[in-house]
């Protein structure tokens, strides 16, 4: 039987929590406007421009962590189904566009469900038609939540072992102290059996980190101002987007690219009734993307609950695939 019926009533019913909404949306932006170094919460770049935006940063050819990842879970897909079983439940944390989980649904024994769990109901929505002609049988229960506040997931009927799927290294946009107490809860989540498989880039030359969040294209640029854009239109702000420019660059004491938009001029800038002063020069930093050496993440995901499993890197060193099976938190 197709179960693509059950997509709505379970969003509905499933006792999770959208915590998404304009309150938290203004209240993060003033807090972060009103710092020393001012700071943007870059879980915000993904309204639907932004969606479409990093959708075109993974085509870039100087973005390799995508087609990289990609690559890992194709060769390894086999290998990781045989470790999730048959029956699993596929939870993918941010889901988007489930080009990847496919790649993992395509390989699992009768997988009984996917539950994709994303903060914008357009990403959630937008595939999930096509899975349930896809994979007839398979129980699509989507989630509209932050997930990285506490999370419920709905109990689903027949299903077995939960098998979390977090690919793309989003881990790196945690600081490692937000990671290690985001993979705790994830491991709660997922229970005694759970598994994850977790994409993470690893630390690299550099020059390769550089370009890939400055692609000469200006598609990560356009993401990074895009999201001065949603402030405008959200919150009725005033930022002038010629005004400031986009900046990546990895500071290797701290293991993270980091990106931020710099003012190119002295001004002010009005977002609901608050006034934000800028300087030439100063910054306002919207994203970490930390990057991790194998041993360095696995120890972090040890101190989480998780017991390493199985590791898989490319030829080139770029991008890590680890298995991690829940295990005693230490
Ligand atoms: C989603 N996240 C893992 C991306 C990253 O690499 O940190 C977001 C991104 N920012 C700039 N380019 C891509």
């Amino acid at each position: 039987m197709n179960r693509i019926a059950n997509v709505k009533p379970s969003l509905k019913n499933d006792g999770a929590v959208s915590t998404s909404n304009t309150g938290d949306f203004r209240a993060e932006v003033i807090a972060g406007l009103s710092a020393a170094q001012k700071t943007l919460p870059c879980k915000y770049f993904y309204d639907e421009r932004g969606a479409q935006l990093f959708e075109a940063i993974c085509r870039t050819p100087e973005y390799y962590v995508t087609r990289t990842e990609m690559a890992l879970l194709q060769s390894h897909a086999a290998e990781i189904a045989t470790l999730a079983g048959s029956s699993a439940q596929l939870i993918e944390f941010g889901s988007g566009v489930p080009t990847k989980a496919c790649v993992l649904l395509d390989s699992m024994k009768r997988p009984a469900a996917y539950v994709p769990i994303d903060i914008c109901s357009a990403s959630l929505f937008a595939e999930l038609h096509n899975l349930a002609v896809r994979y007839p049988g398979l129980a699509v229960a989507p989630v509209r939540a932050d997930f990285t506040r506490s999370l419920r997931l709905p109990e689903i009927f027949g299903a077995r072992r939960r098998v979390g799927f977090f690919p793309g290294s989003t881990i790196g946009n945690f600081t490692p102290e937000d990671a290690r107490a985001f993979l705790r809860r994830v491991a709660g989540v997922l229970g005694q059996e759970g598994m994850l498989v977790i994409g993470v880039d690893m630390k690299k030359n550099p020059r390769i980190l550089d370009a890939a969040y400055s692609d000469a294209g200006g598609a990560t640029a356009a993401f990074n101002l895009n999201l001065l854009k949603r402030i405008n239109r959200e919150l009725k702000a005033t930022f002038d987007l010629d005004a400031f420019t986009h900046y990546a660059h990895y500071n290797e004491a701290l293991g993270r690219v980091e990106m931020h938009l710099y003012s190119l001029a002295f001004q002010s800038v009005r977002v609901d009734g608050h006034l934000f002063s800028f300087t030439p020069g100063e910054s306002i930093h919207t994203e970490n993307s930390h990057k991790y050496a194998p041993d360095e993440f696995q120890a972090l995901a040890r101190e989480a609950g998780f017991q390493p499993t199985k590791l898989w890197m490319d030829e080139a060193k770029l991008f890590s695939l680890h298995c991690l099976n829940v295990g005693s938190i230490h």
